[in-house]
């Protein structure tokens, strides 16, 4: 039995026990195997981490709350609020624990921003991502260390990328998730600490951050939806993506670190469909059942096709790949977004560091922020 949920005032700076915010089997179940999952209180973190506790893991959460929400985190599981950034914590967290698989999620995945917020992206997401590569390669205990990368590594694809294509990354936040890959790549060879790279595509479902202005379309679209204002959509919205419904990665997911042969692997994962954005944002109001106007906004820096072959994840998973259509999927979010409501603003950026060619809504949009 764990102990019971417990919350605390969360503190910035300290030990593992000062950023406990659960604690509910901490060092209690011994035999169980122990997983962090790191962007816990994420979208696809706390997804991945309901399908981790359902096949019997002990779960450890951490997650700075930046992007993510507490009520995303599930019941059952212990979790620290803490940055990836805080070596002295991660490093804390791992002689605390000995786990055997490390989910890194945790990333601020605004990719079109990213060319604005240059140093907080490699800060946050490489460097982040090197602290926990570190603390894993020392403890000996990781038996994979599975890492969320994406389709944008491929940059514009002119035909399905597969696994082996070679990535030309066209934003920061691609460059950085591709120096991860490169890293658990060495990394594995050199100190043979075992990985997963996932390549996912446009991820969306219940529990997504919906009030981030700088990413997640299908989430803006539906709160513009709830507010009754015009769908934006960056130049003619020809632009197309493979937009991938959770349930088509949690599971599958979860499960591949006891695959043996899915170690030391790179994997594409997501749907095969491609969609413009112009067609999605009519799917959008469909499953939201509103007929929502589009207000078409000056283009912006991005690629135009990006698409993937997703072969080999289905020739390796198999059944664990369930296909489900964009309509069935968008109209599980909607209904969680009609439910759950539209949440508090978290502060998302401030800081721009360039605002040379940023796009004018955005910039409008923090003109329109308060002051710090
Ligand atoms: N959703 C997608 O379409 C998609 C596609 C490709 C890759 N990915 C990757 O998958 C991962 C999860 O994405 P998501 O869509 O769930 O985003 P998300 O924002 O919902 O989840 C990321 C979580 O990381 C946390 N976080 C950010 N910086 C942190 C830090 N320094 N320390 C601790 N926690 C921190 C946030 O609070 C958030 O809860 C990310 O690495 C993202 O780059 C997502």
């Amino acid at each position: 039995m764990g102990m019971p949920f417990t919350t605390a005032k969360p503190l910035t700076t300290g030990t593992v026990e000062c950023h406990l915010l659960c604690k509910q089997g901490m060092a209690i179940q011994r035999r169980q195997a122990v997983a962090l999952v790191t962007g816990a209180a994420g979208f696809i973190g706390s997804h991945v981490a309901a399908e981790l506790l359902a096949r019997g893991f002990r779960v450890v959460g951490l997650d700075d709350l930046s992007g993510g929400f507490f009520q995303n985190i599930p019941k059952g599981m212990d979790f620290v609020r803490g940055s990836i950034m805080d070596r002295e914590l991660i490093e804390q967290l791992f002689r605390m624990e000995k786990f055997a698989y490390v989910f890194h999620f945790a990333a601020y995945a605004a990719e079109n921003l990213s060319h604005f917020i240059r140093t907080f992206n490699y800060q946050n997401n490489v460097l982040g991502s090197i602290n926990l590569i570190n603390a894993s390669v020392n403890s000996k205990a990781v038996k994979c260390f599975v890492f969320a990368s994406s389709a944008a590594v491929y940059g514009e694809t002119a035909s399905a990328a597969t696994e082996i294509t070679s990535p030309r990354p066209a934003d920061p936040y691609a460059i950085a998730k591709y120096a991860i890959e490169l890293d658990l790549q060495a990394a594995a060879r050199l100190f043979k600490l075992p990985f997963i790279i996932y390549r996912f595509h446009n991820v969306y479902g219940e529990k997504q951050n919906i009030v981030d202005p700088y990413r997640n379309v299908i989430g803006i679209f539906m709160k513009q939806i709830l507010q009754g204002i015009p769908l934006t959509v960056f130049g003619d919205g020809s632009q197309t993506r493979s937009f991938t419904h959770i349930s088509e990665v949690a599971p599958v997911v979860a499960a591949s670190v006891t695959h043996k042969g899915a170690l030391n692997q790179i994997f594409n994962l997501g749907s095969n469909r491609k969609t413009p954005v112009i067609e999605l944002a009519k799917l959008v109001s469909n499953a939201m059942g509103e007929k929502a106007a589009m207000k078409f906004l000056p283009q912006r820096n991005e690629c135009h096709t990006v698409q993937c072959s997703h072969a080999k994840a289905r020739s390796m998973f198999g059944d664990l790949i369930q296909s489900i259509g964009l309509e069935d999927g968008l109209n599980r979010m909607a209904k969680w977004v009609r439910e759950a409501g539209i949440p508090e603003s978290k502060p998302t950026f401030f800081d721009i560091e360039v605002t040379d060619q940023l796009p004018a809504s955005w910039r409008k949009a923090l003109k329109r922020r308060p002051a710090k």
